[in-house]
C-alpha cells in the first residue's frame, strides 16, 4: 500500500463538478498520508486520465510538476453537456524513516471523479423565459405562481438512457416532475446582480420520468430577492415585476433520441397556495387553496388555469456558477417551549441561527380545523420575557399556514429565511395544548460549503466565541456574503466581508463563493458605468445605476483586499487576473483623492464604524479620525495592487502603482505621524492600522507606537475600543509589535465592551455591536442592533494565526507558518485545516509546572512547514526569527516555555498602582 493517497478532486472551485460551467476545468486533488515510515512526501509529476464513459479506458497525460492544485485541464476542452470521468496519480520522492534516505514513491490512481459540463454557450438555450398572463398588482407582494406542462416520451424512446434539468427564474422556483421535488436546493436560483448574471441549475432527473405514461412537469415561482422589497425604503421590484423561469428538460434516451421539454407559451399558470411569500415579511400558505394533483396527475384539469408570456431576459448572461446553492443544512430541537406572562406561546431554541421552521401540523382528523389559521413569528431576543422585534427594523417575519381538511403532517415555508433564536407561535389549537419539541423544530440554511477549519482551546468562553462567529458565519453565507439576516437589510455589505474574508476562508471552502460573488461587484462595477465605483452592497440595491454610491474606504477597498485574501488562501491567481480591471476602475478611477495623493477630504466616511463610544443614534461617530482610517486603507490597497499586478506581469502598472504607494505612505506620515511616532487620531484602531499596515518609516516610530497602544489598552481597563476597522487589526498589532500578553488580556475580557461580555449574556452568534444587549439584558435602542452580524467575530483569524499558530507562509498553504504564541491563563490549543494539500493538524500544550511547551503538527503531502517556536520569537528581533523547516508528516516539539508576566501590567511611573480591574 502506498503511503500517499489522493483523497479528493476538484474541478476549479466547484462543490462536486455536476453542471460545472467550464470546457476546461483546473484540477486540485487532495492528499492524505498514512504510516509513520514515510515523511516528507512531494511530488514530481502527476498523470491524468481522463475518459468519457464506463467502457472507455481513458486518455493518460503526464506531466512533470510539484502543483498539485489548480492544475490545467490537460486534454481537449469539453463542450456543453459532455462528461468525463477522471483519475489521478502523483508521483513524488519521501524519506524512509528507516534509512534516512529519499525514496521514490507513488499514489495508487485515485478513485474515479465525474465531471459534466452544463451549457456553455447561450444558444444551447432554446427554453424562453415566460411568465404568467395573470395581471401584477401596483406596488404590492407578488403571490407566488404556479407553472404546469403535461408531455408524453415518444413512442420510440422506449427506455431512458439520461434526463437533466436546466432552469432559472425571475424569482426563486421549485420544480418537480411526476410529484418529485427536483433537487434539494433552497432560495434557488440564489441572488445575483440578475441584470448582469443570472444563475441556473443543473439537475439529474433520470429516475422522476416515467416511460409509458403521461409526464407532468410543474414549477412554483416566488418573488425572492427578483421583486421582493428590499433594504429600507420599502422599495420592491428592483429587478422587475414580472415572475417568470426558464426551464429546459433534456430527455435521452438509450437508442439516441432526444426529447426537449422546454418553458415556452404552452404552458399554463395560476395562482400558488402561497398566498405571500416574502423575504423579510414571512410567507403564508393556505391548504385549502392546494390544487392536489398539479405536479403529478396528467389528467389534472386545468382548464381555470391561464396562459402564459414569453417575458425579455434583462440582458443577464446564464451562469453555472461554481459558488454551493444553499440548502437546509441541520435542524434544531427547541430546548425550552412555555407560556410568557404575557400569555404567549414562546420557544427558545437555543441557538441564534439563519433558516425557518418545520411544523409538524395537528391532524384535523379529530378535531374541526380547517380554515384555521397558526402563525410563527421571529426574533433574535427577548426582552422583559417577550420577544423584542425592535431591532428587526420594518421586517415583519411571520410565517402563517391555514390548515385544511387534507393537509400533509408537516409544513415549512418555502422561500423565505429569518434570523432567530426564539418563535412566538400564535393560533395553536388550545385543545392540544402547547406544541411540544417533537411539533416544531429550526431548520438551519446557508450556501453548502465544505467546512475546512476548526480551532479549540483550554478556555470553554473563547471556544464559545469562535462557535459564535462560525454560526454567524453560517447565518451570513446564503447566497451572497450579508451583514445580518433578520432585519430590513440582508445585504452583500461589501466593508463586513471585507473584514472577514480572512477568517471566513479558514473556516469554510468559499473560493467558489467568493469569485461569485466578485464577479457580480465587477459586473455591476464596469458595465453599469459607474466611474470605478461599485455598490455599497452587492447585488446592489441601493444606488441607481449610472449614478455610483460615494465612494467608501474599507467598503470599496473589498475590490482589491478581498480578490488579494482569497488569493492568499487559495493561492489562485486567475482570481486576481479576473478581478483585475475591478482593481484597476475602483483604485485609477472611483477612489477621489486629493491633490497630496491622499482621499478626497470632502468625503463621508462610514470609518471605524460602531466604535464602542458611537452614540446609539450615529453609529459612525467613532473615536478614530474617518480621514485616518481612509487614508491608512489608501496605502494598504495601493501596496495591494502593487503586488498584484507584480504577479500578473503588468509592468507598467508595477511602475505606476510602486511610485504612487511610496507618495501616499510618505503623504500618510506627513499628514498623521510624528517624528516620534504618536498619530493624530490616538486610539485603538489608529495605531492598530499603522502598526498592522505597517505605515511607520522606522523601528523607533514603530516602538512608540507599540507603547502607546499598550498604554491605551491598558488605560481602556482592557476593553475594546474599535470598531469595524479596528477589530481584525487589534489583537495582531498587540501580538506583532511585543505585547502579546496584553492580546490576551483584551481577549479574555469580560466587562463591557469587550469579545466575551457577549458570551457572559448567553449570546450564540456574534453582536453588530458590542453592547447589542446591554448589561441589564434591555436591548441596545439603536437602529443598528443586530445579533448576528460576523464582522466583530474576526478575531477568530488571530486565533487560528497567534494562538493556535496556523496561517499560510505562501499563498495557497504549500508552505505553512506554525507560529503558536501561547498566553493569558490558556494552557493549550490546537486547530485543524483542511488546506488545498490535505490535512494540517495543529495542537499544542503548556506545562507550568515543568516550564515545557509540547507541540504536535501534522503536515500533509507536497505542502511544507516553518515552525517557529515559543523559545524562538522569545530570543530573536523581528525579522530574524529562524524556523524549523518540516515537510509532510507528523512531528513533535518541545521547548522550554516561561510565560511573560500575567496579567500584564501597565508601564506608569506609580509602580504599585496595578490597572488590572477588568474581569478576565
Ligand atoms: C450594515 C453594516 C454595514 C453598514 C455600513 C449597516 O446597516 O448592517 O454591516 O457595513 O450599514 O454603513
Amino acid at each position: 500500500m502506498s503511503p500517499v493517497r489522493i483523497t479528493r478532486i476538484l474541478f476549479e472551485h466547484h462543490p462536486d463538478g455536476f453542471g460545472i460551467g467550464h470546457a476546461k476545468p483546473r484540477l486540485s486533488w487532495r492528499f492524505s498520508s498514512e504510516g509513520a515510515d514515510f515523511k516528507d512526501w512531494s511530488q514530481e509529476s502527476y498523470e491524468i486520465k481522463i475518459g468519457a464513459s464506463k467502457d472507455d479506458i481513458g486518455q493518460i497525460y503526464s506531466i512533470q510538476s510539484y502543483s498539485s492544485v489548480l492544475v490545467p485541464w490537460p486534454g481537449p476542452p469539453l463542450c456543453s453537456r459532455q462528461s468525463a470521468w477522471v483519475q489521478i496519480r502523483a508521483h513524488g520522492t519521501a524519506t524512509d524513516a528507516n534509512d534516512g534516505q529519499r525514496h521514490a514513491a507513488s499514489t495508487e490512481w485515485s478513485d474515479t471523479t465525474s465531471v459534466e459540463v452544463a451549457l456553455l454557450i447561450a444558444t444551447d438555450w432554446t427554453a424562453k423565459m415566460i411568465s404568467s398572463q395573470l395581471p401584477v398588482a401596483g406596488n404590492e407582494p407578488l403571490r407566488p405562481l404556479l407553472f404546469r406542462r403535461p408531455f408524453t416520451l415518444p413512442k420510440e424512446m422506449t427506455s431512458i438512457h439520461k434526463a437533466r434539468l436546466y432552469i432559472s427564474a425571475h424569482g426563486l422556483y421549485r420544480a418537480h416532475i411526476n410529484g418529485c421535488r427536483v433537487g434539494n436546493e433552497e432560495m434557488a436560483p440564489g441572488w445575483t446582480s440578475y441584470n448582469h448574471r443570472l444563475h441556473y441549475q443543473v439537475y439529474d432527473v433520470t429516475s422522476t420520468l416515467r416511460s409509458v405514461e403521461p409526464n407532468v412537469f410543474g414549477v412554483e415561482v416566488a418573488e425572492g430577492w427578483f421583486a421582493g422589497r428590499l433594504a429600507w425604503e420599502n422599495k420592491r421590484y428592483h429587478y422587475g415585476d414580472r415572475l417568470g423561469f426558464v426551464a429546459q428538460l433534456e430527455i435521452y434516451g438509450e437508442d439516441g433520441q432526444v426529447l426537449k421539454v422546454v418553458s415556452d407559451q404552452d404552458w399554463k399558470s395560476c395562482h400558488s397556495a402561497t398566498t405571500r411569500s416574502e423575504i423579510y415579511d414571512g410567507e403564508e400558505y393556505d391548504f385549502r387553496l392546494e390544487q392536489a394533483g398539479w405536479t403529478d396527475d396528467p389528467a389534472f384539469d386545468a382548464a381555470s388555469w391561464c396562459g402564459t408570456v414569453q417575458v425579455p431576459f434583462q440582458c443577464a448572461t446564464l451562469v453555472a456558477p461554481d459558488s454551493p446553492p444553499v440548502r437546509e443544512i441541520e435542524t434544531v430541537a427547541p430546548v425550552k417551549i412555555w407560556k410568557s406572562e404575557g400569555g404567549n406561546t414562546l420557544i427558545d431554541f437555543g441557538q441564534n441561527l439563519t433558516g425557518k421552521l418545520q411544523v409538524q401540523l395537528p391532524s384535523s382528523t379529530n378535531q374541526p380545523l380547517e380554515g384555521h389559521t397558526i402563525s410563527f413569528k421571529h426574533a433574535e431576543v427577548l426582552e422583559l420575557g417577550e420577544l423584542c422585534t425592535r431591532p428587526l427594523r420594518s421586517a415583519k417575519p411571520v410565517d402563517s399556514v391555514t390548515l385544511s381538511a387534507t393537509q400533509p403532517a408537516t409544513w415549512s415555508p418555502k422561500f423565505t429565511f429569518h434570523g432567530f433564536r426564539y418563535a412566538q407561535v400564535d393560533g395553536w389549537p388550545t385543545q392540544l395544548g402547547l406544541p411540544t419539541s417533537n411539533d416544531i423544530k429550526a431548520v438551519v440554511m446557508h450556501s453548502d460549503m465544505t467546512r475546512t477549519g476548526w480551532f479549540s482551546c483550554s478556555d470553554p468562553l473563547v471556544n464559545q466565541l469562535h462557535e459564535n462567529a462560525i454560526w454567524s458565519m453560517k447565518g451570513n453565507f446564503l447566497s451572497v456574503p450579508t451583514d445580518c439576516p433578520q432585519r430590513d437589510e440582508r445585504l452583500g455589505w461589501t466593508g463586513d466581508i471585507q473584514l472577514f474574508t480572512p477568517s471566513a476562508s479558514f473556516l469554510y471552502g468559499i473560493s467558489g463563493f467568493m469569485g461569485n460573488w466578485l464577479a457580480d461587484l465587477s459586473a455591476e462595477q464596469l458595465e453599469d458605468r459607474r466611474k470605478g465605483v461599485p455598490g455599497v452592497v452587492i447585488p446592489d440595491v441601493l444606488s441607481i445605476p449610472p449614478n455610483p454610491p460615494d465612494p467608501q474606504c474599507a467598503w470599496h477597498d473589498v475590490t482589491v483586499l478581498t480578490p488579494w485574501d482569497s488569493y492568499i488562501s487559495s493561492g489562485d491567481r486567475e482570481l486576481l487576473r479576473a478581478q483585475y480591471a475591478s482593481m484597476k476602475a475602483w483604485v485609477d478611477q472611483g477612489l477621489p483623492r486629493g491633490a497630496n495623493g491622499l482621499w478626497d477630504q470632502n468625503v463621508w466616511q462610514y470609518g471605524d464604524w460602531l466604535d464602542p463610544t458611537a452614540p446609539p443614534e450615529e453609529p459612525g461617530k467613532a473615536a478614530t479620525d474617518s480621514l485616518l482610517v481612509a487614508d491608512a486603507y489608501l496605502v494598504r490597497v495601493l501596496e495591494t495592487i502593487t503586488k498584484v499586478s507584480a504577479i500578473l506581469g503588468e509592468s507598467e502598472d508595477l511602475l505606476r502603482y510602486t511610485a504612487d504607494a511610496a507618495k501616499v505612505r510618505a503623504a500618510f506620515q506627513h499628514e498623521y505621524v510624528t517624528p516620534a511616532g504618536l498619530l493624530a487620531s490616538d486610539t485603538q484602531t489608529a495605531h492598530a492600522l499603522a502598526l498592522v499596515f505597517g505605515l511607520f518609516n522606522t523601528p523607533n516610530q514603530m516602538a512608540s507606537s507599540a507603547d502607546r497602544l499598550a498604554h491605551l489598552v491598558h488605560s481602556a481597563r482592557y476593553r475594546i475600543a474599535t470598531g469595524f476597522v479596528g477589530t481584525p487589526l487589534i489583537t495582531h498589532a498587540l501580538s506583532d509589535s511585543g505585547n502579546h500578553q496584553l492580546a490576551y488580556r483584551m481577549l479574555l475580557e469580560k466587562s463591557c465592551p469587550s469579545w466575551l461580555y457577549p458570551i457572559t449574556m448567553g449570546a450564540t452568534t456574534i453582536w453588530e455591536r458590542w453592547d447589542s444587549m446591554l448589561p441589564d439584558g434591555s436591548i441596545n435602542p439603536g437602529t443598528m442592533t443586530s445579533f448576528n452580524h460576523y464582522a466583530l467575530g474576526s478575531v477568530v483569524n488571530w486565533l487560528h494565526k497567534n494562538v493556535a499558530g496556523l496561517s499560510p507562509l505562501e499563498p495557497g498553504w504549500q508552505k505553512i507558518r506554525v507560529r503558536p504564541v501561547p498566553g493569558g491563563t490558556i494552557t493549550n490549543a490546537e486547530a485543524t485545516y483542511d488546506s488545498p494539500y490535505g490535512r494540517i493538524e495543529c495542537s499544542w500544550k503548556v506545562s507550568e509546572k515543568d516550564g515545557t511547551f509540547h507541540l504536535t503538527l501534522s503536515i500533509p503531502p507536497n505542502s511544507q512547514a516553518v515552525v517557529i517556536l515559543p523559545s524562538e520569537w522569545k530570543k530573536a528581533g523581528p525579522g530574524e526569527e529562524k524556523g524549523i523547516e518540516v515537510g509532510s508528516g507528523k512531528h513533535c516539539f518541545s521547548c522550554c516555555f516561561k510565560q511573560d508576566e500575567w496579567p500584564p501590567r501597565a508601564k506608569l511611573r506609580r509602580s504599585t498602582f496595578r490597572l488590572d480591574t477588568g474581569s478576565a
